[in-house]
């Protein structure tokens, strides 16, 4: 089957964001996205969650009309991603898992270049070359080859480069892997004024507090297909806040550790043995100290309490069962 005998009809109810309808991708034996819907509301920010192999850049890669879909359809700003694939991408910024910059520039000039392929007038490019050169604090570089950049200024540069079309819809992958706590709180600020200004954003990301922070909407991908979806309060409602962490000196008090924990609890612990660890989502307003002090109580040789908020494989054990299946990808049979 081929993307060529498709009717161009759009998904459903498809709009000024982002819809998409059974989408599936396949290379060879491998599903690497299977039946994902999405809906993305105009000025409303995605967040799609997931492990590595876990299909989001796939999925970003056929909504930015770089890959076609091996089923399915979708829209982005209203028009479909195969059929009218040139002026989907007249309408999106993409900034990618690897920087795509020209080492060999200034980083203005590879803003300008890219203002200039944006058919921008000269001093519209340049004034705006400076404006996001300024936002993301690149701007004392602004005039060193971008080959000197580390990493987390190419990919600054990156956004700020996918950001000069000023494209009404935004699309993001693993945007603040290799940024510091600093710089993703930069970033974090900055993408939330781009939606508040009506900009729609899907991005991806391996952590659930990215997600919470951004998104109105959470995906989480497993092995290309979706496993959970919905705003970041209902996931996190199932999956449940903060977590205590005890690690122990030994096998013994993993039993009544996890039932001095039971106390302040707010849904099921794990127990790792192997790591002599046991967790427990922690119900609101517990006090690591009153936790200590039960440990003690309970003559729990405790080596480390600590609190911590959930991740990805909180998700994943809330709404599988399982850890999720970082960099495995399971091969799946072909259907049909
Ligand atoms: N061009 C390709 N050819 C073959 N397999 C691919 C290709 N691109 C991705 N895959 C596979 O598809 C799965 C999903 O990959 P990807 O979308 O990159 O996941 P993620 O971005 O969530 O880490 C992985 O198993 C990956 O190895
Ligand atoms: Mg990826």
């Amino acid at each position: 089957m081929s993307a060529a005998g498709r009717s161009t009809a759009l998904p459903t109810g498809a709009h000024d964001g982002v819809v998409a309808e059974g989408l599936g991708k396949r290379y060879g034996e491998l599903w690497a996205l299977r039946e994902v819907d999405l809906d993305v509301p105009p000025g409303s920010v995605l967040g799609l969650l997931g492990h590595n192999g876990a299909g989001k850049t796939t999925a970003i890669r056929i909504l930015t009309t770089l890959a076609l879909p091996s089923a399915g359809r979708a829209s982005v700003a209203g028009l479909d991603v195969v059929a009218e694939a040139a002026r989907v991408r007249e309408r999106i910024g993409l900034a990618g898992q690897y920087a795509t910059v020209d080492g060999l520039l200034s980083a203005r000039v590879n803003l300008e270049m890219v203002g200039r392929l944006y058919h921008l007038p000269r001093a519209i490019a340049r004034a705006r070359a400076r404006e996001l050169l300024e936002r993301l604090g690149l701007l004392e570089k602004a005039d060193i080859l971008v080959r000197t950049f580390s990493g987390g200024m190419r990919r600054r540069l990156d956004l700020a480069a996918s950001l000069m079309g000023e494209p009404p819809v935004l699309f993001l992958d693993e945007p603040t892997t290799g940024l510091d706590p600093q710089g993703r709180n930069d970033l974090w600020t900055l993408l939330r004024e781009l939606v508040d200004g009506g900009t729609t954003l899907v991005l991806t990301t391996q952590y659930l507090e990215e997600a919470d922070r951004l998104a109105d909407n959470i995906v989480v991908l497993d092995r290309g297909r979706i496993v959970a979806a919905g705003p970041p309060e209902e996931l996190k409602a199932r999956v449940g806040g903060e977590r205590i962490e005890v690690t122990l000196a030994s096998e013994e008090g993993l039993t009544s550790a996890a039932e001095a924990l039971s106390a302040f609890a707010d849904g099921q612990s794990v127990t790792a043995p192997e790591e002599l660890r046991v967790t427990m989502p922690a119900r609101a307003g517990t006090r690591l100290v009153e936790v200590v002090r039960a440990l003690d109580a309970a003559g729990v040789d405790a080596l480390d309490v600590h609190r911590r908020e959930a991740t990805l494989d909180d998700v994943f054990l809330a709404v599988t069962g399982s850890h999720g299946s970082p960099e495995t990808p399971a091969t799946e049979a072909l259907a049909r």
